[in-house]
């Protein structure tokens, strides 16, 4: 009993401290802005037009970086409802969004599966998985699986995967392998670390691995009941 009691307090203190800790790097985040577009403005009085136009793309750059920290931030503080819904309706809609764009993802799972959980953070969760299978890879699929304590939903596909050394090093805010360095392919690095966020916010986990034959997996393990009903996972 008093090693729960000890437990518990440690957690609220955790919690606070990466409340504070949120709240600081998100007003940085914040603060940084109107600097930056002061910068911005100077760069056109800037003669030679070599220099200016690359720091104008690098001032955009830290812009959008700033304007992404912002959002991961904000979602860390918003935590939205935890309620019960239909896990597999909600990934068939993730695909759909792409079956629009003429982009097929292949679904294999049950036709529904009730879990409690937040919607809107699982959806974003599954959606920043699925835009990586379609964007550093090829034959992007889904596959849900109910399991007894769990549901584990799977992201794969047959791209090039991601070098063992590295499969930690991605979940890195803003970190990002060297051949999408070039922010043409769009993105600054904050898709998986989030995913993972979420992941953790219902009590699971993100795991990355390299499929045999090439291609990504990216696993997530999603526990029954680690929610409660109040939205707060319970020991995580
Ligand atoms: N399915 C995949 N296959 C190969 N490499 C991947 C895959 N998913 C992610 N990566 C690598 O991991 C890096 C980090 O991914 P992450 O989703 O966190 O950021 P991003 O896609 O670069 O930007 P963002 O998601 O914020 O738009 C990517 O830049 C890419 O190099
Ligand atoms: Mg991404």
């Amino acid at each position: 009993r008093q090693a729960i009691m000890a437990y518990n307090t440690m957690q609220a203190k955790i919690q606070q401290f990466i409340a504070e800790r949120t709240l600081m790097l998100a007003s940085i985040s914040h603060d940084l802005r109107a600097p930056l577009t002061r910068i911005r403005l100077r760069c056109e009085f800037i003669e030679d037009i070599d220099q200016q136009r690359k720091l104008i793309r690098d001032t955009d750059e830290m812009q959008s970086m700033i304007n992404s920290a912002l959002g991961f931030f904000r979602d860390e503080t918003l935590r939205e409802q935890a309620t019960s819904f239909d896990l597999s309706e909600l990934l068939q809609t993730v695909i759909d969004d792409y079956s629009d764009q003429g982009i097929d993802v292949v679904f294999s799972g049950p036709a529904h599966l009730v879990y409690f959980g937040r919607p809107v953070g699982i959806k974003r969760m599954t959606a920043n998985l699925l835009e990586n299978a379609v964007k550093y890879a090829r034959h992007p699929r889904i596959e849900l699986i109910n399991g007894q304590t769990s549901v584990c939903i799977e992201v794969s596909d047959e791209g090039p995967g991601i070098a063992d050394s590295e499969l930690e090093n991605v979940f890195v805010p803003f970190f990002r392998l060297e051949p999408s360095r070039n922010r043409d392919s769009g993105g600054v690095g904050l898709g998986l670390s989030s995913a993972r966020a979420m992941a953790r916010q219902h009590g699971g986990e993100l795991l990355l691995r390299n499929r045999m034959g090439g291609g990504l997996i990216a696993q997530v393990e999603l526990p029954h009941g680690a929610i409660n009903r109040t939205g707060s996972a319970e020991g995580a």
